[in-house]
């Protein structure tokens, strides 16, 4: 029997992973020992993303993402590299620029070169485009990409991406493909389309940032997320967290254990590469910000990052 998740996972051929931050592997050893003896993929949870990266125009900073690439390396860990091209978190002195199609194409052109290069070697995917599509299935028109560009922004960062790493995977990533929609038809399609044009689009990451009130139907959600893994795209769930309606009680814990074997079993079902935490301790965790208090308690890990009954169930759903 395993004692950590990524000796049973190894067992199992996935990857089990977790965002993180630099400031917290260094300021905090238990968060760090947790996540080294637990995890064998990382992501960074907000460091690697444009707005960080690209803080002025002609100057990059990757200091904080190649920490993570070192502690990575060091730990036998791969780097998910999160995200290229979102309608958040952008580009700051792009967020809200009035730039020519032509010279937002360059933005993005040096953006994505520059970046995957630096990191060549160092990340094993990138997120190329994340949530490009809305939950009524139309584009996301916000992102300063669509608004500058058109559609067709999404095309050139796989093909940037690829030119600047042949070797990388690389993912569409989203929220809310699990259950059959509008969203999940729309990103469907938008997958088949880069596939037929010859994009180089290798994998599809579904967020799973699903709550413990969100009780879905198992074999209609393994239906739909097959349609992505049907068109030969590597499957990772990329984000996963699951809040508890607060407050917290001992027999949600347990629903939540449960819940937590259910989706691993359709992880595996799914021949996933990798399963990804959107944390691992409950201290931090973006869920009760984002839902104002309505939603905590989502990951494996209590406060003091001790396993919840939730750790124990993922084992043993690994080991079957
Ligand atoms: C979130 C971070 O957890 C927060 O700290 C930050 O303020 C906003 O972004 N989908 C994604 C992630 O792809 O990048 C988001 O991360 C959560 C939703």
């Amino acid at each position: 029997m395993a004692t950590t998740l990524r000796e049973a996972a190894t067992r199992a051929g996935m990857r089990v992973g977790t965002c993180c931050t630099p400031k917290m592997i260094e300021a905090d050893p238990v968060y760090a020992a947790t996540l080294a003896r637990e995890f064998d993929c990382i992501v960074a949870e907000n460091c690697m993303k444009p707005k960080y990266q690209a803080p002025e125009r002609g100057r990059f900073d990757f200091t904080e993402g190649d920490k993570l690439v070192a502690f990575a390396r060091a730990h036998g860990m791969k780097l998910r590299g999160h995200t290229l091209a979102w309608h958040t978190q952008v580009i700051p002195w792009v967020a809200d620029a009035a730039f020519t199609r032509t010279e937002a194409l360059e933005i993005l052109h040096e953006y994505v070169m520059t970046t995957v290069s630096h990191f060549r070697g160092g990340v094993w995917c990138w997120d190329v485009v994340n949530e490009a599509v809305t939950d009524e299935g139309g584009w996301r028109i916000k992102s300063p990409w669509f608004r500058l560009i058109g559609p067709d922004y999404i095309d050139h960062a796989f093909r940037w991406a690829h030119e600047a790493d042949p070797e990388v995977r690389l993912f569409y990533n989203d929220y809310g493909l699990e259950l059959p929609g509008p969203k999940a038809n729309r990103a469907l399609r938008l997958v088949r389309t880069l596939l037929d044009d010859g994009v180089p689009v290798h994998g599809i990451g579904f967020q799973g940032h699903l709550g413990l009130d969100n009780r879905f139907d198992r074999a209609q959600i393994i239906a739909n997320l097959r349609c992505f893994r049907d068109l030969g795209l590597e499957v990772q769930f990329t984000e996963v967290d699951m809040g508890i309606p607060q407050p917290t009680t001992p027999e949600k814990l347990e629903q939540q254990a449960e819940e937590y074997a259910t989706r691993i079993a359709i992880a595996r079902d799914l021949g996933a590469t990798a399963f990804v935490w959107w944390g691992f301790t409950d201290a931090h965790s973006w869920l009760p910000t984002f839902t104002k208090g309505q939603f905590d308690d989502g990951l494996l890990f209590d406060r003091d990052c001790r396993p919840k009954p939730a750790h124990g169930a993922v084992l043993r759903a690994l080991e079957q």
